[in-house]
């Protein structure tokens, strides 16, 4: 893809998983890349100019403020973002408290949303842009000791219609991917919770295998592109076959 040698695309979770696969598929189909996530050090590692790279948790509006403030000193506005940043949590609902279940509603869905509202207030994004949100298999086909981070994502798919409308008008597509099972750390993190036996169940639940980082990242840059132009609105399964399995 050689058409995002002209765009410039944000992309926040950029120091881990499947954010930095993005990054790194951006990087070498020609885009400016700006890079949001908390690991400094992991972000430094993607050889990006300091210009690029925004060292902030997103949970925290002050910071979320002062990136949008360095956003608007570059010189041009955003072809594209890409909200990948997110945590995962699992518990049975009746152990946790309100701080638990407010963690991942706090950063998989407040931040997500609050972050996007301070960059639309900047008119950060250009006419013709495109959002990429990210939900999870788990949202339609959760497990028990999912409610609170299943019910975050599930939030995101809602917010993906309804934004999709809001910004219609001003040509900026709105979409989510909902991918399955991903290696990365965060899964790592909640496979190693489960017992050998839920874990080959979990992956026998996958026909075509668990996913790579990279698996996600390209059905993200399709999302990005001119060839999804007419594209909004949508949840897309990235998922190996796991939500028809
Ligand atoms: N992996 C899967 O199986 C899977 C499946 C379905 C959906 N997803 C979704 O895909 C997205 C990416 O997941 P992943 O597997 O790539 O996870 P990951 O490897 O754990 O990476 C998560 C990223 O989110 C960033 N992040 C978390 N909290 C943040 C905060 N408060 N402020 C700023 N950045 C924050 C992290 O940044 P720092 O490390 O720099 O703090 C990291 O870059 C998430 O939204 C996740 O829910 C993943």
């Amino acid at each position: 893809m050689t058409e995002f040698r002209e765009k410039r695309i944000l992309v926040t979770g950029a120091s881990s998983g499947i954010g930095r696969a993005c990054v790194l598929q951006l990087l070498s189909s020609g885009a400016h890349v700006f890079v949001v996530g908390r690991n400094g050090a992991a972000l430094a590692t993607l050889g990006l100019p300091s210009n690029q790279i925004y060292v902030a948790d997103l949970t925290d509006e002050a910071g979320v403020k002062a990136i949008v403030v360095r956003l608007k000193s570059e010189p041009g506005s955003l072809d594209g973002c890409v909200l990948a940043a997110g945590i995962h949590t699992f518990r049975p609902l009746i152990l946790e408290t309100y701080v638990d279940i407010r963690r991942p509603w706090e950063t998989n869905t407040q931040s997500c949303l609050g972050f996007l509202a301070h960059l639309l207030k900047a008119r950060l994004l250009a006419r013709g842009g495109s959002v990429v949100l990210f939900s999870s298999a788990a949202a339609r086909k959760a497990g028990a000791g999912a409610v609170s981070y299943a019910s975050s994502k599930g939030a995101i798919e809602s917010a993906t219609y309804a934004l999709a409308l809001e910004l219609a008008s001003q040509r900026i597509r709105v979409n989510a991917v909902s991918a399955g099972i991903v290696r990365t750390p965060m899964s790592e993190g909640f496979m190693s919770k489960l017992t050998a036996e839920q874990r080959a169940s979990l992956e026998a639940r996958h026909p075509m295998g668990l996913g790579e980082p990279d698996d996600v990242a390209g059905p993200v840059l399709f999302l990005l592109s001119n060839a999804a132009r007419w594209v909004t609105g949508v949840v897309l399964p990235v998922d190996g076959g796991y939500s028809i399995a």
